[in-house]
């Protein structure tokens, strides 16, 4: 197994840009499952989940096409020979239940088994399930699978008990063919949610309302192939947002979507780094250790669960107590544990972590244990001093494209290592 060594203690600086949002093409390469006719996608990032993806389309007859060097892919979805993807890729990634709703939509079944995907929690799918059945679907549940059948859904009005990004796009995919109007109140309002529409709309989907709370979706007889751009990942930038803010750097964070960070732009500033917006791109100017701020995880427009613990690694080296509350995850502070290793000071109190910050962490071996948990034990290696081993990368290359690459272009002393 592959690990990253980093020789911490150098202030990052220079360019760096941002691929395109790995929660976008998910949700985007599932709903090319709506229509017989070819899909072109730009901008995607080759990112291990985005292979899983391809895989369950591949799995089911979908052929796709892809063009590494121009970062591009094709799916053509018109010969599909199962609406049953096979439990072993399922497994390997939650986002591969966003197929439910298009084959549910498109061919009136689908059967898969229960999502895996990250450790950060129990992560039900009721919410999704919920919806799928006030459309007009039969949803039954045995022996570690879903089961849903429909003749044809119908629309109707759906509350979701909590913003559900997943739930929200599943639910868009499933509405988009079906007889009548849907309405989703309280649906997520994750700019991911609006690219889906987006991608949806110019395949000839009638849908309004993607980006706040209420989504209304009319359905249509059929959609047709289309072309579509991703938007770049609010995640990936916000990482490196603080991977500047953590090394004392200097560094502008390209393609990025200004309105879509705004939430980590807020806490920088207040942590004391300077943050100057560009056209697309942000510059993120720290000298000196930052201010101690306190976070809420909230869903968008708040703060992102997935910028929580690289966060944290920021906030242990910083001047004061910072109190970090995770609201929308129950078990998505396995990353403390690792940063006490590196010297942080971090106690949990239910679902809140006290971070005393401290002028220095040192380097040690640590283990990622999930995506983002990987992304701050590698900002906390920046800084630490000595070196520091992230073990169990391959949760970094499910969302980080060339992480090490990028870093490296920034001046950072690290490497990736094969055993
Ligand atoms: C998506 C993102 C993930 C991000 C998360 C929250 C993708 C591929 N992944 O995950 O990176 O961290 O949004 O911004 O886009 N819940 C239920 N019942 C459901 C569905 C969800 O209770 O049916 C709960 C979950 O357990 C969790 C919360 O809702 O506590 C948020 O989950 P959700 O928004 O669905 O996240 P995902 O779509 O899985």
């Amino acid at each position: 197994m592959d690990r990253i060594i980093i020789n911490g203690g150098i202030n990052l600086n220079g360019r760096v840009k941002v691929s395109a949002a790995k929660n976008s093409v998910l949700p985007i390469i599932a709903a090319s499952l709506l229509c017989p006719d070819e899909c072109f996608l730009e901008d995607v990032p080759f990112l291990d989940d985005v292979e899983v993806i391809c895989s369950v389309l591949d799995s089911i007859g979908a052929s796709i096409n892809v063009i590494k060097g121009l970062n591009k892919i094709s799916i053509k979805a018109d010969n599909i020979n199962s609406t049953e993807p096979p439990y072993d890729l399922v497994r390997k990634m939650r986002a591969s239940f966003l197929v439910m709703g298009p084959l549910l939509s498109r061919f009136g079944r689908v059967k898969i088994s229960l999502p895996g995907g990250c450790n950060i929690g129990t992560r039900p799918i009721d919410l999704h399930l919920k919806g799928l059945s006030a459309l007009g679907a039969e949803v039954s549940l045995g022996h570690g699978y879903v089961e849903a059948i429909c003749n044809k859904l119908k629309g109707c009005k759906i509350y979701l008990d909590f913003p559900s990004v997943g739930a929200t796009e599943n639910i868009i995919m499933a509405a988009v063919l079906a007889d009548g109007e849907t309405t989703i109140q309280n649906a997520a309002e994750e700019p991911e949610v609006v690219d889906l529409s987006n991608f949806l709309n110019s395949m000839g989907a009638n849908i309004v309302g993607a980006g706040t709370d209420t989504i209304k979706i009319l359905g249509v007889k059929d959609l047709k192939g289309t072309t579509h751009q991703v938007i770049p990942d609010r995640i990936e930038a916000g990482t490196y947002m603080a991977a500047a803010a953590i090394t004392q750097g200097d560094v502008f964070v390209e393609n990025v979507i200004l309105e879509h960070v705004r939430p980590v732009i807020a806490k920088l500033q207040e942590a004391g780094v300077t943050v100057i917006e560009g056209q697309n791109k942000v510059r993120v100017i720290s000298r000196g250790l930052p201010r101690a701020v306190d976070i809420k995880t909230m869903p968008y427009p708040g703060f992102p669960t997935d910028m929580q613990a690289q966060f944290m690694a920021l906030m242990s080296i910083a001047r004061g107590t910072s109190i970090i509350t995770e609201t929308v995850f129950e078990n998505r502070f396995m990353h403390i544990t690792e940063l006490k290793r590196m010297g942080a000071d971090i106690k949990v109190d239910g679902r809140s972590a006290v971070v005393e910050g401290r002028n220095r962490l040192t380097g040690a071996k640590v283990k990622a244990t999930d995506l983002r948990a990987g992304a701050s034990l590698v900002l906390a290696g920046l800084v630490a001093e000595g070196i520091t081993e992230v073990f169990d990368i391959h949760h970094l290359d499910r969302g980080y494209v060339d992480i090490v690459g990028k870093l490296r272009g920034l001046g950072a002393k690290i490497d990736r290592v094969g055993e």
